[in-house]
């Protein structure tokens, strides 16, 4: 019955989190252990997310799920995958140092994985598939870690990557939570909201990448009416390495200069304090066209084209025509 496999699809994610960590507290975890110690996680905080290692060996995880009668459940998870010759299984992930994807209350239901170095072996992250237990678009990884900061605060701090959040929260900024991709979704804004959370802080990577994705996430968050703020870190750092260098109380510097997602907008299209020429405002204008066609008609709309022609010096009247009408060549 539905109830007993999805049973299953529990003990399997939260045996896997066990047998992981294991592994890396054992005599096998050796080069984990000095990977995590050299990206400075401690092992207090180790132990409290979770991680754990993969080894390279290609059945450690599947004898062990095997013995337990979990097969089956764990093909279901992608923790194991089905041999392309005869049968058995091997391990999905090998040679990972793992992070468990948690439920906010906690139970592990899927697992991010990184590898110890670039270069061979894969991309660098590889994450479970989704399963009836799983749901990427759902999951914000530290969630059950920061769920009772959130509600104390009425805030969360939002990164792209798992360590970046691993070593906020070490540091003492206890609010952050990491997307699973770089994708936010309405599922996202409810585990959010269930939080408590009324506003949002961005902290994504001081890159390029990091930029485009404060773009990418702005038409959600606009068209959802959510409170944001974006931080920006110095070029070229993420969060982790900035957390580790400056403390918690260089984090909040950061979050004091936090901008409101539309004023950052705004100027990271057309900086402010200089006459724009007509040209560069239509440029800029074109940068804008894939958040605006993401706010559904209504108040937000109408006041986000209203901001916007403040800081363009364009009649607001017009800007919905040409931020909805025919590409410009030069877009
Ligand atoms: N990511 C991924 N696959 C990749 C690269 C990235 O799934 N090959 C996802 C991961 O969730 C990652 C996030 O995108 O955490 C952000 O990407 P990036 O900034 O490149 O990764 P970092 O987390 O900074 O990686 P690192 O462990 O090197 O700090
Ligand atoms: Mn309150
Ligand atoms: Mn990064
Ligand atoms: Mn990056
Ligand atoms: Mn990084």
């Amino acid at each position: 019955p539905a109830a007993d496999s999805s049973q299953r699809l529990r003990d399997v994610t939260r045996l896997a989190q066990e047998h992981f960590q294991t592994q890396l507290w054992g005599s096998e975890g050796a080069a984990a252990r000095a990977y995590l110690e050299a990206r400075g996680v401690t092992e207090e905080t180790a132990r409290a997310f979770g991680l754990g290692w993969a080894p390279e060996a290609w059945d450690r995880l599947a004898e062990r799920l095997e013995r337990a009668g979990l097969r089956e459940a764990g093909l279901e998870t992608g923790l194991l995958q089905p041999r392309k010759k005869g049968a058995g299984c091997y391990d999905f992930f090998r040679g990972r140092v793992m992070l468990p994807l948690r439920s906010p209350d906690g139970r592990p239901v899927g697992f991010g994985g990184r590898l110890l170095s670039g270069g061979a072996g894969g991309p660098k992250y590889l994450n479970s598939k989704d399963s009836p237990l799983f749901h990427k678009a759902d999951t914000l990884f530290g969630m059950d870690l920061a769920r009772a900061e959130i509600r104390r605060l009425h805030r969360a701090v939002l990164v792209e990557g798992y360590f970046d959040c691993v070593l906020l929260h070490q540091v003492g900024v206890r609010h952050a939570v990491a997307l699973c991709s770089t994708h936010l979704t309405p599922g996202h804004l409810q585990v959010l909201a269930r939080a408590e959370a009324r506003e949002l802080v961005l902290l994504l990577d001081g890159d390029a990448a990091g930029l485009a994705a404060v773009e990418r996430l702005s038409g959600p968050l606009l068209a959802a009416g959510v409170a944001t703020r974006v931080a920006l870190l110095p070029q070229g750092e993420d969060p982790d390495t900035f957390a580790l260098r400056e403390g918690a109380a260089g984090v909040s510097r950061l979050f004091d200069d936090a901008r409101p997602l539309t004023r950052h907008l705004f100027t990271s299209v057309l900086p402010e304090g200089r006459e724009a020429s007509f040209e560069e405002k239509m440029l800029a204008l074109g940068r804008l066209r894939d958040v605006v066609a993401k706010l559904p008609p209504g108040l937000m709309r109408t006041a986000f084209l209203d901001a916007l022609s403040a800081h363009m010096g364009l009649p607001s009247s017009e800007l919905e025509g040409v931020l909805s009408g025919p590409r410009l060549p030069a877009q």
